[in-house]
């Protein structure tokens, strides 16, 4: 199998950043009118207005619980190591809201590839971090950034095209 540089793995989810990254950034700067002194208000990258480490921690774990108790998706993680799983979720909530942490995964391609995950199962996945969000305090702007992050990469994760390549253990 193809060995990909960790920025490719993620090029969904860094691709769906940098378009955020640049939207923030053009509304980053704006001037307050009505007042003598126009004073500039800066927006902090999404990863600090989830919380910045702390807040990425707790939500992750919240998205582990919530997948826990989600009867769609449960058993997709019944043989799952938690450690594992959190560490990499981890990773790429920070990787893909703009912190510095970097994602040393796999791709979400080969992550999911041989699941044959479907819509219901993807909605329910959307929906438990996003109430692993709202659970921790992020606010519904924060949370619609959160939501296009993970849409981006619905095509990487739902059916997605197998191959016998993929089979192969090489
Ligand atoms: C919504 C976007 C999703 C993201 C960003 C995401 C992210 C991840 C990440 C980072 C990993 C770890 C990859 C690695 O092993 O290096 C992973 C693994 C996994 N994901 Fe997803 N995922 C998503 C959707 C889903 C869905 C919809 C399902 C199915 C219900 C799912 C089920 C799994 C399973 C079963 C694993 C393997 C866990 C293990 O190694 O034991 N994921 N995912």
């Amino acid at each position: 199998m193809l060995k990909h540089t960790p920025w490719i793995k993620i090029l969904g989810l860094t691709v769906a950043l940098a378009f955020i990254s640049a939207c923030n950034e053009e509304s980053q700067t704006s001037q307050v009118s009505g007042s003598s002194e126009a004073s500039q208000v800066s927006e902090t990258s999404l990863y600090d207005r989830i919380g910045g480490e702390k807040g990425a921690r707790a939500i992750t774990e919240d998205i582990w619980n919530n997948h826990s108790k989600n009867p769609i998706v449960n058993n997709r993680f019944s043989n799952s190591d938690p450690k594992y799983v959190k560490q990499k979720v981890y990773e790429i909530v920070v990787a893909s809201t703009g912190g510095p942490v970097e994602y040393k995964g796999k791709s979400m391609t080969d992550a999911h590839i041989t699941m044959n995950i479907n819509d219901m199962e993807f909605n329910a996945v959307v929906d438990d971090v996003l109430k692993a969000c709202e659970m921790n305090g992020v606010e519904k702007k924060e949370r619609d950034e959160v939501l296009a992050i993970l849409w981006s990469v619905k095509d990487q994760v739902v059916n997605a095209k197998m191959t016998t390549k993929h089979l192969s253990p090489l």
